[in-house]
């Protein structure tokens, strides 16, 4: 039988077929001994555990469920930054399981902290080369035909930081600004066309309603094609943190675009030149020469487990994991290195594999316990493979922040310790 995850089976202990000491204690007092108190042994089979010996929490204790309390540790981390209103939260890669990212632990990027905004009162405005000029109450545009669809949401600043070196310890510092979610709205373009699209129209601005009012232009056909100004995630209405109540989300563009918050729409016949697009969000080539409106995220993948911070117990059977994604489209295939990079074997993707969403993909894979280095490479339908960070380096040298989507390196050390390497 193979060795998984982190438990041992253990014998049966047949001298525990009764309720232990402090079992006893307990009952006499009328309750149930906490979860995980001294008595641990006592709820090993063939015992009764405490939690079978008594009624259980009142049906709807938590008129909103949360995750057990023994979870608590699943929790996005914020990277320090001067302002608490700037800045940025990681998603827990490491913990999160299939492809759906949990509402609660969506990343976050903020540029003035999140507005607490009063749906009632909120407004968003689509005016400029447009026929009819519209202000839209949040009844308005639920009203529109709403599509739903599942993409992942990426900042181009994702794993920014080890550009370098390998700085970051987990995968959640270092690929934390990435989710993937069931988004809801009406399609951008059905509310260009309530307004009327005026000839020469070629480009957007999008403008959010929080302190800083981020805004960012995106050409007319790409919110003709695909963008949706989205009001629910993950089946309820957007959280707060994340745009509430209404955002734009751009499917397969680095997140930025994504105006959360949003209160404006601008049609125009040029890019707007916002800061966000000039000062910021901008790819400083090695020539000094930067790249302006680089949008797309292209393919990457990163294996979450075994990952930075993790420790193999012992050598045996490891099923290697983790998500791959494309701006550009579905992915096609996976590969994974279990000698850094040597030689490539194919990993097996989930069905179903979507456009511009996380694809889970794994790897049977039986650790000799010598030290290694894992890797996983992905390629997509256009096509387009991973780069390794050496040919990433070669294009575009040290100064750029965004757009790192080089190949991931986990060492494994002989005794089992996983660590951020660079190859
Ligand atoms: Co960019």
């Amino acid at each position: 039988m193979p060795r998984i995850g982190t438990q041992e089976t253990r014998p049966v202990d047949s001298r525990r077929h009764f309720i232990g000491r402090a079992g006893l204690a307990a009952l006499a007092a009328g309750l149930a001994p906490r979860p995980g108190a001294a008595q641990a042994a006592d709820n090993l089979p063939p015992a009764v555990p405490a939690w079978t010996r008594s009624q259980g929490e009142a049906v709807n204790w938590r008129p909103y469920g949360l995750p057990a309390d023994f979870e608590k540790g699943v929790v996005k981390i914020k990277r320090p930054s001067p302002l608490p209103t700037e800045g940025v939260s990681l998603t827990p890669l490491q913990h999160l399981h299939g492809t759906i990212t949990p509402s609660g632990v969506v990343f976050e990027r903020s540029h003035g902290g999140t507005p607490l905004i009063d749906p009632q009162q909120h407004r968003v405005m689509l005016h400029g080369l447009v026929k009819r000029p519209l202000l839209f109450t949040m009844d308005d545009l639920v009203r529109f035909p709403s599509q739903t669809r599942i993409h992942f949401l990426e900042c181009s600043g994702n794993t920014s930081r080890d550009w370098r070196s390998p700085v970051s310890k987990t995968v959640q510092e270092s690929h934390g600004l990435l989710s993937c979610c069931e988004w809801t709205g009406v399609a951008l373009s059905t509310l260009l066309e309530e307004a009327g699209v005026q000839p020469g129209a070629a480009w957007v601005l999008a403008e959010g309603a929080d302190a800083s009012g981020t805004s960012r232009s995106i050409p007319l056909a790409k919110c003709l094609d695909d963008v949706l100004v989205v009001y629910a995630q993950n089946g309820e209405m957007l959280r707060p943190e994340q745009g509430y109540p209404v955002r734009l989300f751009v499917p397969g563009w680095e997140g930025n675009v994504s105006i959360k918050w949003l209160r404006r729409i601008k049609v125009g016949d040029a890019p707007f030149m916002t800061r966000q697009e000039t000062a910021r969000y901008t790819d400083l080539m090695p020539d000094g020469i930067a790249r302006e409106f680089t949008w797309f995220m292209e393919a990457k993948s990163v294996i979450t487990y075994p990952s930075g911070g993790h420790e193999l117990r012992g050598p045996g059977f490891y099923e290697v994991s983790g998500l791959a994604w494309s701006g550009a489209g579905r992915i096609r295939r996976v590969d994974v290195s279990v000698d850094a990079g040597r030689t490539w074997r194919q990993a097996q993707l989930q069905e179903p594999v979507l456009t511009r969403a996380l694809t889970r993909f794994r790897f049977p894979w039986r650790w000799d316990g010598a030290p290694t280095v894992l890797q996983s490479r992905a390629i997509d339908e256009s096509g387009y493979v991973q780069p390794t960070r050496a040919q990433l380096v070669q294009l575009r040298g040290y100064n750029s922040r965004y757009h790192n989507n080089a190949i991931q390196s986990w060492g494994i050390a002989a005794g089992g310790k996983v660590s951020n390497v660079q190859v």
